[in-house]
């Protein structure tokens, strides 16, 4: 597939590119990256260069992962990175730490999910989130980006160097937004909006 440029109200979401390195390896230097992502740690500009480089543009051929950078413009700086893997249609996230908190994430997410579930990956019905349990912030993005939160039998996600696993939090997102959506997550965020 060819990567997809996606528009929200405030956000350009596109290829994240090779001139994206620096604040990549920047963003990446994060301590909380160590606890809730599986992104290499410590994090190199080696890293970066590969991810830009290799694993992005092969990601979108293949189909096996689509990746955009999160940006306010074209050829804007790039705040955070959002991807969905084909597998599961998993999406995943992160923003750099100084751009969090203004709502660009949820916005982001939701872009990436309406365009999944509107066709972009035909045949997608659902689209699943997962984090490590305690990652109130991913929760708060997938709650307000319409998830519904699911407990399936073993709910668990692998750690970075895969040989074990972690409990997890599971949430599915539906081609027409669920009703009970917004309360699944009470016991888990007990603050209303
Ligand atoms: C999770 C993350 C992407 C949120 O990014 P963001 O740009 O702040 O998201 P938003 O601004 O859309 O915020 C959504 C909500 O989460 C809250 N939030 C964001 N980060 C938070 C944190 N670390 N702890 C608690 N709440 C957090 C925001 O206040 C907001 O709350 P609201 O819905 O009550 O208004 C960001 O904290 C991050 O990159 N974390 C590290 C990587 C990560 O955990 N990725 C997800 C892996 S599953």
């Amino acid at each position: 597939m060819r990567p997809v440029v996606l528009r929200t109200p405030r956000l350009r979401l596109d290829l994240p590119v090779p001139d994206d390195a620096e604040l990549v390896t920047r963003y990446c230097q994060d301590p909380i990256f160590e606890r809730w992502l599986t992104t290499p740690w410590p994090y190199t500009r080696t890293d970066a260069d590969a991810f830009l480089g290799t694993y992005v543009p092969s990601g979108w051929r293949s189909e096996s992962e689509l990746t955009w950078a999160i940006r306010r413009a074209e050829a804007a700086p790039l705040l955070g990175v959002v991807s969905v893997r084909e597998t599961q249609r998993e999406i995943g996230f992160w923003m750099g730490s100084e751009h969090r908190g203004a709502g660009f994430m949820s916005e982001a997410v939701t872009a990436v999910a309406e365009w999944v579930l509107g066709g972009g990956i035909p045949g997608s019905s659902t689209v699943f989130w997962r984090a490590v349990e305690g990652n109130v912030g991913s929760a708060k993005v997938a709650r307000a980006a319409g998830f519904r939160r699911i407990t399936p039998e073993n709910p668990t996600v692998p750690t970075r160097d895969g040989e074990t696993t972690l409990p997890a939090w599971y949430a599915v997102r539906e081609r027409v937004a669920d009703p009970r959506a917004e309360a699944s997550w009470s016991d888990l965020l007990e603050v209303a909006r």
